[in-house]
Formats: C-alpha cells, structure tokens, sequence
C-alpha cells in the first residue's frame, strides 16, 4: 500500500462525459441503471493503492517495436510509421506521480488489434502485438516507442471509424485516481466525427485527449515524436503544526 492521502478531489462531472451517451451505442448497455453509490470521502479505500517497487519491468516492455518480434522466417520490425509517444503524468496540482503504472494497448498500423474477437479485413502484422507498459521516473515521465495505430471502421453506425488512437491506463497515487483514457494524434480528421469523441461536452476536454507532434524530441530518419501529458485526480493535503 502507498502513503495514505487525505482525500483527492471529487470528480468533476461536467467536464466528464455522461455514462448514458445513445450516440455511442455500447453506453446504452454499459452504464448504470441505477443511482451511484458515494464511496466516503478520505475512506482507506479512497486513499489507498498499489505500489509497483517489486514489479518486474522486461527490457521492452515500452517499446512496442520489439516486445513482439518473431523468431525465424518472418522475424522484423512491426510495418507501420515509427513514433515515440511520451509525456508526464501530473495531478491537478501540476505535481508529478513519480513511480506509477502506465499501461498502453493499440491496433497495429493497418487498423487490427491482437485479439480473438478483431475480425477487421486488415490482417495481423506478425511482429506487433500492441501492449506496452511503463513506470514513469522520478518526475513522472513516461515513454513509449511504437508504429502509429490505424483508424478502423466498428459498428456504432452506418459507417462509423474509429480516428487513430492508443488506449491508456494510468494508476496515479491510488485507485481513486486510475485513469483509462485515449490518446488521439493532433490534426486527425476523423476525430471531430467519431461517436466516442462527440460524447465530450467541451471541446477542451478534447484537445486533452489529444497528443501533439514534438519534432524537438523526434529522431532525424529514425521516428516522430508525440507529446502526451497525462492530469490525474489531485490530493488535498492536511498540514499539521508543529
Ligand atoms: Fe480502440
């Protein structure tokens, strides 16, 4: 368990979307029927969360181009656009979250993910499995190497596409402020028209969602670079007198 917190921030609901959105037609399903259940403020299971110290991070586990390779005839570098994404993972307070969890998952560059129930026409790139995991460092950096994902169509409406995207988790400092998010690439024109995107109130909440180019930390003939900074909830700390 992690330093207990005070207690963190209530969620702001406004700027989150709604749970019942019908234009995105999975949430009519997936969202609660009945009221929500307020869990006490400053509770053990508010404050508390896991600590990764002992967690065994393999050597490319954030490095998408290599934690897949193949052995033998088709043995390579995943197809697709070489790109870094990185960024640093703050509380509303501008703080740094040293020392958490970021967890990633993405379709490969032709649009497919790795998983049983993908049956999109783009096929499998036998060198790209699309998960990568992370521990920011001290200041809360992350980073992780990867081909750029593919847009892909899914059955929300007549002819709905997904704009590129990485999806995200972020621990932050206890369960509370888990995060599961997506990440989606400055100037894409698919993500005004997305269903998912449009569930969004406000179009600031968006431009959070969205990573920018960073040509500064791109690599001359080698790969871009995206910038994507990560604001979980914040703790209010009680200070004592001495
Ligand atoms: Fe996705």
């Amino acid at each position: 368990m992690s330093q207990p917190y005070p207690f963190f921030l209530p969620r702001d609901r406004n700027w989150q979307p709604e749970a019942y959105t019908p234009g995105y037609k999975t949430s009519i399903a997936r969202s609660p029927r009945q009221g929500l259940v307020s869990l006490h403020r400053g509770s053990p299971s508010e404050r508390s969360g896991p600590t990764f110290e002992g967690l065994d991070m393999g050597q490319h586990d954030n490095d998408l181009l290599m934690n897949f390779r193949t052995e033998g005839e088709a043995a390579g570098l995943p197809i697709g656009e070489r790109i870094v994404v990185h960024g640093q993972v703050i509380d509303q307070f501008g703080k740094p979250v040293p020392h958490t969890l970021v967890e990633m998952w993405q379709a490969n560059a032709g649009g497919r993910y790795r998983h049983k129930k993908d049956s999109y026409l783009a096929p499998l790139d036998p060198n790209f499995g699309g998960v990568g995991r992370c521990m920011t460092d001290g200041e809360g950096r992350y980073r992780f190497r990867t081909v750029r994902p593919g847009p892909y169509p899914w059955p929300n409406g007549v002819n709905t596409w997904r704009p590129a995207h990485i999806h995200v988790s972020v621990m932050g400092p206890s369960i509370s402020t888990r995060l599961i998010t997506q990440l989606y690439f400055e100037g894409d024109p698919l993500i005004p028209q997305c269903p998912i995107v449009q569930v969004l109130k406000d179009v600031d909440a968006v431009d959070t969602m969205t990573a920018r180019l960073d040509m500064a930390h791109s690599r001359p003939m080698d790969y871009l670079a995206y910038r994507f900074d990560i604001v979980v909830r914040g703790a209010l700390q009680t200070y004592f007198e001495e």
